[in-house]
């Protein structure tokens, strides 16, 4: 009898192997390994013979629609900086709106000719204005009636997104990538509607390695259907290798350049980290409003893609 049993029961595995069960739990249980190994190992982690770390249950499976994104993740207290966010008060004729009222333009412009939805923003070196720029284009994003973003703080070495909407910087990211928390807990929404935000997360000695561990993709695979546009603000290129590591998974790329700051070899440096498919175009930002058209605009300017 119980040889019967045994039988029937490998039978049913061999059933659930072969209609790619083992599929499904090797995306709920992601190694710390990059995507490509991932891959190119399926059957490993199919049939055990590798070591898998413990992850708690992620929400593969449950419903994940713009709906349950509503009503699960967590409306937060934002304090945006008003020195620096254009686009929260009632307002929106501030010095450098104008801009980033061009700047998505010229996006929508480029989507006509490609498919353009996950937006990376960087630059050289630090402190050039990727976080201000990045906001900033997300608030205007979302200023059109209907338009659904979602704003990624990707720079897990030196977060700064939280602190120009003044939001919470976790949950986010880093803990969704280390498998602490799923997405419901990491995303947050502020006080703009249709705005929602993945913060940076806990502060983690591990940037390079969580950002490659396989999870980010699987996240931006996940929410990109809900959203018109994914805003990524990242680490600079110079110093660090972060920026490169998501580039694999967005599909264009801006590179904010500071006027009269970042040196034009750096700048063509860290342009040249990235393929030239990729490469949209460059914000000079910070430009003297003596140097612009219009004397009120100061804050950037986006110049013609693949500048
Ligand atoms: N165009 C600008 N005008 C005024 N302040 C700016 C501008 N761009 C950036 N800043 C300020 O410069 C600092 C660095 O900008 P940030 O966007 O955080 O840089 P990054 O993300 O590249 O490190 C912040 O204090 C920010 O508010
Ligand atoms: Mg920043």
């Amino acid at each position: 009898m119980s040889r019967i049993h045994d039988a029937l029961k490998r039978a049913e595995q061999e059933r659930a192997a072969s209609t790619g069960r083992h599929v499904e739990s090797a995306f709920e249980q992601p190694t710390s390994q990059s995507d490509e190994a991932r891959e190119s190992m399926p059957s490993m982690q199919a049939s055990g013979a590798m070591a898998m770390p413990a992850m708690p249950t992620m929400t593969m499976n449950s419903a994940f629609n713009y709906e349950s994104l509503i009503a699960r993740c967590a409306q937060r207290e934002w304090s945006p900086d008003p020195r620096t966010m254009l686009f929260f008060q009632a307002d929106d004729s501030r010095t450098g709106a104008e801009e980033f009222r061009t700047l998505r333009s010229r996006l929508y412009q480029i989507r006509e000719k490609m498919p353009l939805k996950r937006l990376l923003v960087t630059s050289a070196l630090p402190k050039e204005g990727k976080s201000f720029v990045a906001a900033n284009l997300a608030q205007v994003l979302v200023r059109q009636h209907g338009r659904r973003v979602l704003l990624i703080d990707a720079d897990l070495r030196n977060p700064g997104m939280h602190r120009h909407l003044g939001a919470p910087q976790s949950p986010g990211m880093s803990d969704y990538l280390l498998g602490e928390c799923d997405e419901f807990a990491a995303l947050q929404r502020g006080p703009m509607e249709n705005l929602f935000f993945l913060p940076a997360g806990k502060t983690v000695s591990s940037a390079p390695e969580l950002l490659a561990n396989g999870r980010l993709k699987l996240l931006l695979q996940r929410v990109e259907p809900l959203f018109d546009w994914i805003i990524m603000d990242t680490s600079p290129v110079i110093p660090v290798s972060d920026a490169t590591l998501v580039a694999g998974s967005c599909d264009g790329i801006l590179m904010v350049v500071r006027s009269n700051v970042t040196p034009s070899d750096l700048a063509r440096r860290a342009r040249e980290e990235f393929p030239d498919k990729l490469l949209l175009g460059v914000v000079l930002n910070g430009a003297p409003a003596d140097k612009l058209q219009h004397s009120k605009y100061y804050y950037g300017e986006a110049v013609s893609s693949h500048a």
